[in-house]
């Protein structure tokens, strides 16, 4: 197995010669370093079925099937589905999936520090994946934003993006935000937290899910602050010219694994969509994802 950092874009490394069947403790435990480290690794030559993908998975985690069923693969619930190809006829997982920024299952109480993106159907023209670290993108919050977020907590919701489901037709919608404020309940957690990795400082929020700051004892802040944070660290940014954004693209046979701590993501958009699908698996390795999670 060979780690070389990726020549274009931010961060990021190739691997090579990993095989998932062969790989030793020490392998693995190289490949989570750089995927802390370098933020984005993309293992190269990986051509997996459904299953086969989940078993890489396993050997770095815990994996979390998704809590919504209409994204899961029909033979491996643990793999998410994100697709606009109707297979025989029959829609398989979700279409148009991601378009906005976001951590992976930022609005649980317990999001996965690791996610895996294994494109299957890969579009000709306009491929790829928008990455912001939110570690860097801390590092470089002029000191007057540092201190707003210092000891500040944040709101999160899927109620935003939440997706409609084939039952939902002719509900009324007052019925399915009750629903979805019952199930998915807004979550609080510190702005910032350690990553417990790497020992960096995380900003963690992002337009999709965060829908508000307050200070430690649960009051509001400045309702512009959280504006103001978006777009320092180039969340509003429609050009996608922002420093703090990567753009990590891909071809058929990559597997992409990512710190789902301190990157945030957005699906690239395109204005005459082509066939894509990818399936997604998203781990729990050996920590939370930051100590004391849960205490807020
Ligand atoms: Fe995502």
């Amino acid at each position: 197995m060979e780690i070389t950092p990726q020549q274009t874009g931010l961060f990021g490394v190739h691997v090579t010669g990993f095989d998932h069947t062969t790989a030793t403790e020490g392998d693995i435990e190289r490949l989570k370093e750089a995927v802390y480290t370098r933020k984005i690794a993309v293992l190269k030559n990986q051509h997996l079925d459904p299953g086969q993908f989940l078993a890489l998975g396993r050997r770095l985690g815990r994996p979390e099937t998704y809590y919504e069923p209409m994204y899961h693969h029909p033979d491996h619930p643990e793999v998410f589905v994100s697709s606009n190809v109707p297979e025989g006829g029959r829609q398989i997982g979700v279409p148009r999936t991601g378009k906005f920024w976001h951590a992976d299952y930022q609005f649980m109480p317990d999001p996965f520090g690791i996610t895996l993106i294994h494109p299957q159907v890969v579009p000709r023209k306009n491929r790829g994946t928008y990455f912001i670290d939110m570690g860097a993108a801390h590092r470089r919050l002029p000191q007057e934003l540092k201190d707003a977020v210092a000891g500040a907590r944040c709101r999160h919701s899927v109620r935003k993006y939440f997706k409609i489901r084939p039952h939902d037709v002719y509900r009324p919608l007052s019925e399915i935000i009750e629903e979805v404020e019952v199930k998915t309940p807004s979550v609080v957690q510190p702005a910032t937290f350690v990553h417990p990795f790497t020992g960096e400082t995380v900003l963690y929020l992002s337009e999709g899910f965060t829908v508000g700051i307050e200070d430690a004892d649960g009051r509001p802040l400045d309702e512009d602050l959280l504006p103001r944070l978006f777009a320092a660290t180039g969340q509003t940014d429609e050009t996608f010219r922002d420093e703090n954004i990567h753009l990590q693209t891909f071809e058929k046979g990559d597997l992409l694994v990512w710190d789902n701590r301190s990157l945030i993501h957005r699906a690239l958009h395109t204005s005459a969509p082509e066939p894509t699908v990818s399936h997604r698996v998203t781990v729990h390795d050996s920590r939370p994802l930051f100590d004391g999670l849960g205490a807020a």
